[in-house]
């Protein structure tokens, strides 16, 4: 693949509305990244400040108390038992392990990665780094013969949807049947909000009631980019499959693809302090409540978003004519068309931004609707 092939990044599509949006007299209220606004917590700051004197080279499979950490934050967090330091390994954020796994996996021309409908883009930026053809599919039975690696992501960026136990069970089991490595981006697992997700966790590709307890080429995504407000420090974390751990670390130590030593410091202090975690969920609980009925009272439709970082939207006409209108009223959202060619009236607003834009957008939305 030449890299000169790859697309133009689609958020410069967006620059007219961001302008449009800015040129608002009591400024934009920007929902269309996830980029996280609260300050990262001060238990994990100071055991980065700490971690400074960084003068050797730091381990590319983390270092024995942050994998410790990992293992014991699946048994806590996620309901994984049985993992163990072979089972886990740090990575620079988890967009880097995403867009490179299928090139990683030594994928090629010929082999197919299967990603959502409504997906995050780098699963198919991925695919054609590794020469590979993306597919998108939320039905196993569709998964083609030459299919080598399925991406799932659950709570999913853009739709919020959530994997139940059957459903993950049933993607484990077909990618089996094909002999094909399954991944779970993960990185949203701790914001669930509406029916069975208010109360139990959002399962994890890597239980034991979805693998049967056989992690053989199953392998799970995970960022704290968001639970924990560091997306800037590049801290995330692969876990599953002891050989595929294995055998990625070999190659990520050979291309030189090493978490910094203070940034997995400062994860040890953030994978060991739930309370943050609990306090950043009811930010956006409390954002997410206001900004969900003023929406709908706007004239939205939600679907999915039962749980994750963002709400999934529709008036029923071009997003692109939802976000010119939002844009008009100051506010910035990502269009259907950002995340595939199957929502194109879906918009994605994002509830990484200040209580204070958030009630902006509300009040904005209440004056004047969005016809
Ligand atoms: C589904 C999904 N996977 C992976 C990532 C990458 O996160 P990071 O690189 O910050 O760990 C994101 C970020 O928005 C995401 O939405």
């Amino acid at each position: 693949m030449a890299l000169g092939e790859l697309p133009d990044y689609p958020w410069d599509e967006m620059a007219p509305f961001a302008a449009r949006a800015r040129a608002h007299p009591d400024g934009i209220v920007d929902l269309s990244i996830g980029s996280p606004v609260d300050p990262t917590p001060e238990v994990v700051r100071s055991a980065l400040a700490e971690a400074t004197d960084a003068h050797a080279y730091p381990q590319t499979a983390g270092t024995v108390r942050l994998r410790e950490a990992i293992v014991a934050w699946y048994e806590r967090r996620r309901g994984v038992t049985g993992l163990t330091e072979a089972n886990v390994l740090p990575t620079i954020g988890s967009k880097e392990f995403v867009a490179w796994l299928p090139f990683m996996l030594g994928l090629g021309e010929g082999d197919v990665v299967v990603h959502p409908r409504a997906a995050y883009p780098t699963y198919a930026i991925g695919a054609q780094i590794a020469g590979a053809t993306a597919f998108a599919s939320d039905d196993p039975d569709e998964w083609p013969a030459n299919t080598r690696l399925v991406w799932t992501n659950s709570p999913g960026n853009p739709d919020g949807r959530v994997l139940d136990l059957a459903a993950l069970q049933r993607a484990v089991a077909r990618a089996r049947s094909l002999g094909a490595v399954i991944a779970g981006d993960e990185c949203y697992a701790e914001l669930g909000w509406d029916g069975l997700w208010a109360s139990e966790p959002v399962p994890s590709i890597l239980d034991a009631r979805v693998t049967g307890g056989d992690l053989t080429g199953v392998i799970a995504a995970y960022s704290l980019s968001k639970q924990s407000n560091l997306a800037g420090y590049r801290a995330a974390f692969a876990a599953g499959d002891p050989a595929l751990v294995a055998r990625l670390v070999t190659v990520r130590k050979h291309a030189g693809m090493i978490p910094p030593g203070p940034v997995q410091t400062a994860m040890v202090a953030a994978l060991g302090d739930d309370l943050h975690v609990a306090e950043q969920k009811e930010r956006y609980r409390a954002r997410r409540d206001v900004l969900r009925p003023a929406l709908e009272r706007a004239g939205l439709r939600i679907d999915e978003s039962a749980a994750g970082l963002y709400l999934w939207a529709t008036e029923g006409r071009d997003a692109w004519s939802t976000i010119e209108a939002l844009a008009t009223r100051g506010i910035l959202a990502g269009p259907g068309h950002f995340y595939g060619p199957y929502f194109p009236e879906h918009v994605r607003f994002s509830l990484t931004a200040s209580d204070e834009r958030i009630a902006a957008a509300a009040s904005r939305l209440a004056a004047s609707g969005l016809r």
